[in-house]
């Protein structure tokens, strides 16, 4: 990754990933860790975790993880003691774990609905809590990651637009809360993402990918570096002013609405 970041920006930083065992935010795991930090990840399964682990230390990261469901609150407070027990307090903590699947909203049970929406806003509320007096302050950071859903009404994805929308004013309710306390707690919005498991959902084939990128104002699909580069800038000291902002890393999507997509997907 060509980085505007410096090595070592985060040597002795401990970051912490939910859902730091795969995808978009396996990547942030690793980029974090790149530039210095210890990386704590937290994952569902054992095998995802296992691998995303010898991969990052491969990679010569500190890195250390613990299976569980950020739905789980006993589950995620353990979790973070012994991340903080192993790594010492918390630096910076990426709330990525999410759940999706495309379902019309007529077609979904309540516990289909519940599902999506106690992993992504619960768990982002229960990893920020469990976070809170853990946290090294001054100058810590939460990043919670969104999605286009919190604000663009998508067909086939009522859950996912009421999880994230909430993910993104508990965001700023944080930062309302907690910035006194030293804590700045932004999101970031990641548009498009090529090679993420989502996208190959929502665009299966290379002809929709190809028609969904030209649809793009910057013409292109998103890079995972994309996001991990404005992830670094978020959790760092060149941030310190930067608190419940709602950033966007998507090519300029949303100028073009969710309405696009579903055309692609149509
Ligand atoms: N369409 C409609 N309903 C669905 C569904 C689908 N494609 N997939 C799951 N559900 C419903 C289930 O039917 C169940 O409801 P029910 O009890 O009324 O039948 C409910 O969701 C929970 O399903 P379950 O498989 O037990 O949930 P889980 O907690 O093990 O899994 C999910 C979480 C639902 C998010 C699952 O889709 C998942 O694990 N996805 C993979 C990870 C992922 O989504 N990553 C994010 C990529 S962006």
């Amino acid at each position: 990754m060509t980085s505007i970041f410096r090595e070592g920006l985060y040597r002795g930083r401990h970051v912490f990933v939910s859902g730091g065992t795969s995808g978009i935010n396996l990547r942030l795991a690793e980029a974090f860790g790149a530039a210095g930090a210890r990386v704590s990840v937290i994952g569902r399964k054992a095998d995802k975790l296992e691998a995303a682990l010898l991969g990052l230390k491969a990679q010569g990261i500190e890195a250390r993880g613990t299976t569980a469901d950020v739905r789980d609150w006993a589950a995620v407070d353990d979790a973070l003691e012994k991340a903080v027990r192993d790594f010492g307090k918390l630096d910076v903590v990426v709330c990525g774990a999410a759940g999706n699947f495309p379902a019309p909203a007529a077609g979904l049970s309540a516990n289909g609905f519940k599902s999506v929406v106690d992993i992504d806003l619960l768990g982002t509320f229960n990893v920020c809590r469990a976070s809170f007096e853990r946290f090294n302050t001054p100058g810590a950071s939460v990043i919670n990651i969104s999605a286009p859903q919190a604000t663009q009404p998508w067909a086939m994805q009522a859950h996912v637009c009421a999880a994230k929308a909430g993910v993104e004013l508990l965001t700023k309710s944080l930062a309302l809360e907690w910035g006194p306390a030293g804590i700045r707690v932004n999101a970031i919005v990641p548009g498009p993402i090529a090679d993420t498991e989502g996208m190959d959902r929502l665009t299966p084939t290379p002809e929709s990918k190809e028609k969904l990128a030209a649809l793009m104002p910057l013409q292109r699909m998103g890079t995972k570096d994309d996001v991990a580069q404005v992830a670094l800038f978020l959790g760092s000291s060149a941030a310190s002013y930067v608190t419940g902002s709602v950033c966007a890393v998507d090519g300029g999507m949303m100028l073009v609405g969710g309405g696009a997509l579903m055309q692609i997907m149509s």
